[in-house]
């Protein structure tokens, strides 16, 4: 029997529609189809074994790098079903973190991500939709899948229709607001997790956009409500506008207050990193890389994980690695991205401007409010936090462990370098 659900279950089917459809006898066709089933598979496996060490998407199995404590972390507070937050600047790994305990410890999850849902109506359609993909995984068979969501969606006036990916629903008419929407959904999920015995998680991905999607925290108190009732459904939300999720869930008036335990992700440790290229540089260039070429490519990415990746794929298609190959290859990579990354920072007010420039281009910037650096910059004393804090919220500028200021981005820094 084929089942309609899940990502692999979903490549499953998207195979067996390829075999050709003939009068063969069932038990040849079935055969076919596993046959071929393995085979993609097989050469799945082994073709992302050979390619993907660097993916500059979600970094997942075996390209899935440390974060011990992390995964320990996150892992703790699902067991436990209390709700977690993760945060990080852009592209440090917040997905790829959740995605991999989430599998790897094999839960039936939801990722709901939130970044193109601009309205009220849109977070409750994501969450609703989000709810048909997760009963897709709590049932085994299309029949039973189909009875669940209408059973689930009945008091709704929704449409349910079956995909690859499970239930994908659409309002008929709009006769609730969302926040009861919401609020009517989460509360039968928890009902539902219970009556199935099972352990669900809402994995709410670049959360701090349901904040700009709406001007009251009505949905925010549904959810709050929905998370701290819950025994049986997980709550992971996970953003990277720290600015805007700080207010969500530090500001004591607002719903989510305190809700969750937070989990701060930072850059990966060189010995985790050294350990892992190390690990993987025989396959690819056929030999490991010296400790001082390493650390030449922990300073030019600043071991932001996106452009380790990033330099090390461009790397990948090098025969060797030597110091004058990182560096080309980077500095190549940086100027084809100069126009993009000049008009950006173009659109900044222009104090914001002056002081990315003086922060990218002094190693060290400590005292911003300093006569001399006010006076280096031509702005006046005073204009300098208000820049600062623009820059920070747009998370350009991060306050580094020893309390420097730094470029968040190292590709916005090698520009304005050069
Ligand atoms: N543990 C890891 N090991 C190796 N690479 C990683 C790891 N975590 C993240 N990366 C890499 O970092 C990049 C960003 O990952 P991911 O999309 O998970 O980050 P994110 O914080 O969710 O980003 P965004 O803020 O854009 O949603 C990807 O290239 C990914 O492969
Ligand atoms: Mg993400």
């Amino acid at each position: 029997m084929i089942t309609v659900v899940g990502d692999r279950e979903s490549d499953i089917f998207e195979i067996f529609q390829q075999v050709p459809d003939d009068n063969m006898p069932l038990i040849v066709r079935l055969f076919d189809v596993i046959h071929f089933v393995l085979y993609n598979m097989y050469n799945q496996e082994i073709g992302a074994r050979k390619v993907d060490y660097f993916p500059t998407k979600l970094a997942a199995g075996a390209a899935f790098c440390n974060r011990e404590k992390e995964q320990e972390e996150l892992l703790r507070c699902l067991n436990n079903v209390s709700p977690v937050l993760l945060i990080s600047p852009r592209r440090y790994g917040k997905t790829s973190l959740a995605i991999h305990v989430l599998d790897k410890n094999n839960f039936l999850y939801v990722h709901i991500d939130f970044y193109k849902e601009l309205s009220e109506e849109d977070i409750a359609s994501a969450i609703l939709n989000g709810i048909g993909r997760l009963l897709g995984k709590i049932e085994d068979t299309p029949e039973k899948i189909l009875t669940l969501a209408k059973d689930f969606f009945s008091s709704f006036h929704i449409r349910a229709a079956i995909k690859t990916v499970g239930i994908e629903i659409e309002f008929e008419q709009k006769q609730k607001s969302p926040i009861n929407i919401i609020a009517e959904a989460l509360e039968k999920l928890e009902e539902l997790a219970v009556k199935k015995q099972k352990k669900l998680v809402l994995f709410m991905d670049e959360f701090q956009t349901l904040a700009e999607a709406t001007s009251h925290h009505g949905i925010e108190a549904a959810i709050r409500h929905a998370a701290q009732e819950s025994k049986h459904v997980c709550y992971l939300f996970s953003g990277s506008n720290r600015y805007l999720l700080k207010e969500m869930f530090q500001d004591r008036k607002r719903p989510l207050y305190k809700l969750c335990h937070t989990i701060y992700l930072k850059r990966i440790q060189p010995e985790h990193y050294i350990k892992y290229i190390q690990a993987v540089s025989q396959e690819i260039w056929g030999s490991s890389i010296s400790d001082k070429d390493l650390h030449l490519i922990f300073s030019l990415t600043q071991r932001h994980p996106y452009y380790v990746n990033k330099l090390c794929t461009l790397l990948s298609f090098q025969e060797i690695v030597s110091d004058t190959i990182i560096l080309s290859v980077w500095e190549n990579y940086v100027l084809e991205n100069r126009t993009s990354v000049e008009g950006e920072v173009s659109l900044l007010a222009v104090n914001q401007r002056k002081l990315l420039f003086a922060i990218a281009r002094n190693k060290e910037t400590k005292e911003l409010l300093s006569k001399e650096f006010s006076h280096a910059l031509s702005i006046v004393p005073g204009s300098i936090p208000r820049a600062a804090t623009a820059l920070r919220n747009k998370d350009y500028i991060y306050e580094n462990e020893e309390g420097y200021y730094q470029i968040v981005d190292p590709l916005v820094h090698a520009v304005l370098n050069l």
